[in-house]
């Protein structure tokens, strides 16, 4: 599967973003926690969320799409799950599921699931999530790949996280719900996607408080209800096309999003040049063509995204000066850098910053993704670049992005799938 792109056509019009591909999954992963159906609301059609379905179909739960109030959502009846095992080939098509661990021992007592391995973005190691669980009673064995859990009751306590990780705040977490006692989660991610399955679990009856601040506090209850629950709009989805009309000029207006979530991709746009009305819900974004250079420092939330990295390193490659990116979070998050310079992009990387000397505009050329952001990011430099350009692996933009190019189309686009 590939993206055939004409480039250099201005944006105009409206897109509606959908729900949070990082908000969606956790959430899906806490209803293993319920006994009763639970309905999520605005969930995407996207592959991970199709991966997650199967994994959620294997452990014995039904899950199926429904009509909702005139749009689609996701219908998960865990009631019957009773498996503890996570097929390794399921696993491997989405690392992120390592988050399983924590509702699969909290409402079985056991898990075994094989060690995610590294991605196309770097290792992804693990250490924190399993040192979370084992800090709540559980205990863990590492065999051949897999990873085995046990715990007949976990029990609430103090965990204190080295580092913010999303993955093993939202493990530890979905555990603790049904420990017995309280556990406070010390240094834990402030993502916005933390709070909304804290507000997940709460619907539940979960009794979860302090989700994006640094210390979560959740007092664990007997079992968990249905509940249903809209997803989030998803800011990355809104930062790409806000980046996008950056980098190709253009007025366009995004509908369906959070502009607080939004605020230092906001912020580097402004300093770009871009011009950023923010509404309540909505965002109306005027480019003008080739962006000023911005220097980029990925961290953890409320810092800027490393989820939005390559998409502004493609602002840089065509911006009017040299700029900086420098990616604190993953290790190897630069893989787009050889593709863009395929493009005709000046970049020099050193460690974890890229030097990126921008051009006046790049030139169409066969490139390929390999995982979801920086595919994102080859459809914006195919969008601003001269001529033809084609971006294969498409897949793993379908891991994330909902439609992308029929929404890139609707704002006048040149982009087909083949
Ligand atoms: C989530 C997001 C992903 C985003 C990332 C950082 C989902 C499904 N995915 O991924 O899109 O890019 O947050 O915002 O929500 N780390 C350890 N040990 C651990 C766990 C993590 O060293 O046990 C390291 C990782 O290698 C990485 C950093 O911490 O360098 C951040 O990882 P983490 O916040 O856990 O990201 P994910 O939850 O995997």
């Amino acid at each position: 599967m590939r993206y055939v792109i004409q480039g250099r056509r201005r944006l105009e019009g409206q897109v509606r973003v959908s729900g949070a591909k990082n908000a969606v999954l956790p959430v899906m992963a806490a209803t293993v926690l319920a006994r009763r159906p639970c309905l999520l609301q605005d969930a995407p059609d996207l592959r991970d969320v199709a991966v997650m379905s199967e994994i959620l179909r294997g452990l014995g739960a039904r899950v199926r799409w429904v009509e909702y109030g005139g749009r689609r959502a996701l219908e998960v009846d865990p009631s019957a799950i009773s498996v503890t095992e996570v097929p390794d080939q399921l696993m491997q098509q989405m690392r992120s599921s390592i988050f399983l661990m924590g509702p699969i021992l909290g409402r079985l007592g056991r898990v075994r699931i094989s060690h995610p391995g590294g991605c196309a973005i770097g290792p992804r190691p693990i250490d924190l999530h399993l040192r979370g669980l084992e800090a709540l009673g559980a205990t863990i064995r590492e065999r051949y790949g897999y990873i085995h859990a046990e715990a007949n009751r976990l029990r609430g306590r103090e965990v204190h996280l080295d580092f913010p990780s999303v993955g093993a705040t939202e493990n530890v977490m979905m555990a603790a719900v049904l420990a017995d006692g309280v556990t406070i989660i010390r240094n834990a991610a402030k993502e916005p996607e933390i709070i909304d399955l804290q507000n997940f679990l709460n619907g539940m009856g979960a009794r979860v408080k302090g989700a994006g601040l640094d210390a979560i506090r959740i007092e664990g209850v007997e079992h968990l209800e249905g509940a249903e629950h809209a997803v989030s709009p998803d800011r990355i989805e809104t930062g790409t096309f806000m980046a996008t009309a950056a980098l190709v000029g253009g007025e366009i207006r995004i509908d369906n999003c959070i502009p607080e979530h939004l605020d230092a991709v906001i912020a580097k746009l402004r300093e770009c040049g871009v011009t950023i009305r923010e509404e309540v819900g909505r965002l109306q974004v005027t480019g003008s063509g080739r962006p000023l250079p911005v220097d980029v420092k990925t961290l953890p939330y409320p810092g800027f995204p490393t989820d939005m990295q390559p998409q502004f390193m493609v602002l840089a490659c065509c911006a009017r000066g040299t700029s900086v990116i420098t990616e604190t979070i993953f290790e190897n998050r630069f893989k787009h850098v050889e593709e863009l310079c395929r493009m005709g992009a000046q970049i020099k990387t050193e460690g974890r910053s890229a030097i990126v000397r921008g051009v006046e505009c790049l030139s169409g050329a066969a490139v390929e993704a390999t995982d979801l952001r920086n595919g994102a990011a080859l459809v914006m430099a195919g969008l601003a670049a001269e001529g033809t350009t084609v971006v294969s692996g498409v897949t793993h933009i379908d891991r994330g992005y909902e439609k992308l190019e029929l929404k890139l189309a609707q704002l006048g686009a040149d982009i087909r799938r083949e």
